[in-house]
């Protein structure tokens, strides 16, 4: 059984997409053991209690400095004792001890097709925003290896998505969700739950 620790920052649709794929059987060998959000508010802690799950917040505003709430956020990912850390919208950037502890055990969802569209500032709407200003014909989300750099880490799953030529930045996020993010996340979790995809970042680390 792969488990498997959740981060998330708002509305928890990305991980509600990995809990019905669990239960669907379309992910199989995975228990989600702890879901942790840096924002109290966050819809998708209710999401993940109603499923029974421990879902606990880790707030940077309860913490004297970021050193501290590194710390704090480290210690709960390890409480869990995860094999892998999924990163399902979460929108704070790792403590770089934890991206050294967890090397190729850490994966993201990124709501475009990388190397477009991220790095530092791109998250969120504001990707959408930028796939639009520049005009792009085709947009999509990337599934990929966590490394100490923003977006920069080993590519996993890539799926590519329509833009339509009346699409607001809240359409076409809504459409690559449907269409990708619900779809590659879980994906990429049965295949590495089931010996599909090696790290080979982690190999690096033996
Ligand atoms: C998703 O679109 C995800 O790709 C994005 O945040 C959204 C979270 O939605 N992540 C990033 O932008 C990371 N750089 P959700 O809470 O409904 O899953």
């Amino acid at each position: 059984m792969l488990k498997v620790c959740v981060c998330i920052s708002g509305g928890g649709t990305n991980l509600q997409a990995i809990m019905d794929a669990i239960d669907a059987q379309t992910i199989t060998n995975t228990e989600i053991v702890k879901v942790i959000s840096n924002n109290k508010n966050a819809y998708a802690l209710e999401r993940a209690r109603k499923k029974g799950l421990d879902a606990v917040a880790v707030s940077p505003k309860d913490y004297e400095n970021r050193e501290k709430f590194h710390e704090a956020f480290l210690a709960c990912v390890d409480s869990a004792q995860p094999d892998l850390v999924v990163l399902a919208g979460f929108l704070v950037i790792l403590p770089p001890l934890m991206i050294k502890k967890y090397a190729g055990r850490i994966i993201n969802i990124h709501p475009s097709l990388i190397p477009s569209f991220c790095g530092k500032g791109f998250y969120g709407l504001k990707v959408h925003e930028a796939a639009l200003a520049r005009g792009v014909k085709v947009t999509g989300a990337t599934v990929h290896f966590v490394d100490e750099g923003t977006d920069t880490g080993p590519i996993i799953l890539q799926k590519a998505v329509e833009v339509l030529p009346d699409d607001t930045p809240k359409i076409l996020q809504q459409r690559v969700m449907e269409q990708a993010e619900w779809q590659i996340l879980p994906k990429a979790i049965n295949m590495i739950a089931n010996g599909q995809i090696i790290s080979s970042m982690e190999e690096k680390n033996i």
